[in-house]
């Protein structure tokens, strides 16, 4: 019997070893450190809306966020802009399609980012939490539990991970890229280090840059991250205190029959 397993285990982990190999020099992942992370952390209102300044300027021009609603950036917890102040980055930035006026509007808080399809560059909405886990080795995901790595570290790894070369297959060039799977990503390095400026003189090297658009498509994709983590916590404390008021009443009833003289 366990000689069967031990086979077994040891034909998984082979397995496992060859596929790793077999996909190349992608997928190193760096561990980069967030506000956001472990059981207390939260989002740094600056640094989303830092992060939003990169994806304004930078990203905008090949993605889109279509299922994040303009005017989550007002909320608490996240980018906490008033709302005039949203108001007029809505209008300023964006263009939507109005089907009733049958034309172009500047947009309003209550639409959504809009969608870019034009550049074959897929959707960010939910990419933060789509590439969040199976890092780490053979793609089991244990960074993400032993380091709290996931899909933050992943995005700001891309867009840091470029080593410059570049090949060109099929009429499309890649770009020699560490963190993507494949070591070879479409995407042209989109960062450079001082693509930005930020208001409050903030350092805008590529690593800064990288980690702040990385946080704030981390708030994109999970924009209730704290009360979700204040709601385990709660939950938490709660199973312990029935823990401790059952443990405590199961003495209680037996301890007649335990003791009995
Ligand atoms: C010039 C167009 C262009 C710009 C600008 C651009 N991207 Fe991309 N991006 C792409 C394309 C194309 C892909 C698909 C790459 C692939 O699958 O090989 C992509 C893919 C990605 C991915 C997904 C990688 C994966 O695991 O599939 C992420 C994350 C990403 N981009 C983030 C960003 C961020 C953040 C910015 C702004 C700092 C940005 N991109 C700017 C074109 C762009």
């Amino acid at each position: 019997m366990f000689r069967k397993l031990a086979l077994s285990t040891a034909m998984a982990l082979g397995l496992a070893t060859g596929s790793a190999f077999a996909a190349g020099e992608g997928g190193h992942v760096e561990d980069f450190s967030f506000s956001f992370e472990g059981p207390f952390g939260a989002y740094d209102q600056m640094q989303l809306q830092r992060g939003l300044k990169v994806y304004t300027q930078v990203c905008t021009a090949c993605h889109g966020l279509k299922f994040v609603p303009l005017r989550a950036l007002s909320d608490e917890g996240g980018p906490h802009f008033t709302e005039d102040e949203v108001r007029a980055y809505a209008e300023q930035n964006f263009e939507v399609y109005d089907e009733e006026l049958e034309d172009y509007r500047p947009a309003l808080p209550t639409d959504h980012f809009p969608a870019n399809t034009t550049a074959g560059a897929p959707d960010l909405s939910l990419m933060a939490k789509a590439r969040a886990g199976f890092h780490g080795p053979y793609g089991t995901g244990l960074n993400q539990l032993f380091n709290g790595m996931g899909g933050a570290e992943y995005i700001a790894s891309i867009l840091t991970g470029y080593t410059g070369e570049e090949k060109v297959e099929a009429g499309t060039t890649f770009y020699e890229n560490h963190a993507f799977s494949t070591g070879w990503i479409a995407m042209a390095p989109p960062l450079y280090g001082e693509d930005v400026d930020f208001d409050d003189g903030h350092p805008n090297s590529i690593e800064h840059e990288a980690q702040d658009v990385a946080a704030f498509l981390m708030w994109a994709a999970e924009p209730k991250m704290m009360a979700r983590k204040t709601a385990g916590f709660t939950g938490v404390i709660f199973l312990v205190v029935l823990s401790v008021l059952l443990y405590l009443t199961n003495k209680r009833i037996w301890r007649p029959i335990k003791h009995k003289p």
